[in-house]
């Protein structure tokens, strides 16, 4: 059990395409997934891919807290999720933009758009696989951690920087950052924006 240190933008182990892990019971990936359980818990956040900690394999970890839960039974609070070689389908063509941050790139936040409803599928550390359907905050988490595996960070996804800054000033300027932006009105802020992983 350890704390690992998380690689920030600018290391080259966040764009590469990570690994596909061939034995999810393999000893060392039990050893890796238990740091990464100790790392994610250490620095707050909701979900952490092996690349930030240096491991360029296709581990994921994440969770949905009962706090950015929505209304859709998709977008429900959700148990940390161990995912070994992951795969993400898009249910629909449509999108939805919120706010993002990222371990890796930190003190920033910044708008994406993301499908907005998807099916994922993970092997499970015992070697089952399973899958999902998600939508909202939910889908969002797992296609921002599932990108760290194919050497995106959330920046590389947007469409509009104007819409990135450090959180600190954007959370306080949020309401009018939407407004002036043209954004709808009934958006459904997040005021509250936690380190996502
Ligand atoms: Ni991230």
């Amino acid at each position: 059990m350890a704390i690992l240190k998380i690689a920030r933008m600018g290391h080259p182990v966040l764009h590469r395409i990570a690994d596909n892990v061939d034995d999810p019971t393999d000893p060392g990936i039990t050893l890796l997934i238990n740091d990464m359980i100790d790392t994610l818990q250490d620095a707050a956040g909701i979900g952490l891919a092996a690349p930030q900690v240096h491991v360029s394999k296709r581990v994921v970890i994440f969770f949905v807290p009962e706090s950015r839960s929505g209304e859709d039974e998709q977008d429900s609070e959700t148990e940390l999720t161990i995912m070994i070689n992951p795969v993400i389908e898009p249910l629909s063509e449509e999108t939805n933009l919120d706010w993002e941050a990222c371990l890796s790139v930190p003190d920033l936040m910044g708008s994406v758009e993301r499908y907005s409803h998807i099916k994922y599928s993970w092997t499970t550390p015992a070697g089952n696989r399973e899958e999902r359907l998600a939508s909202g905050f939910h889908a969002r988490a797992v296609q921002h951690e599932c990108d760290h595996l194919d050497g995106l960070l959330y920046p590389m996804r947007m469409n509009d920087l104007s819409l990135m800054g450090y959180a600190e000033e954007t959370n306080r300027n949020i309401k009018l950052l939407r407004r002036g932006h043209g954004l709808e009105e009934d958006f459904e802020a997040e005021l509250q924006v936690a380190e996502e992983g």
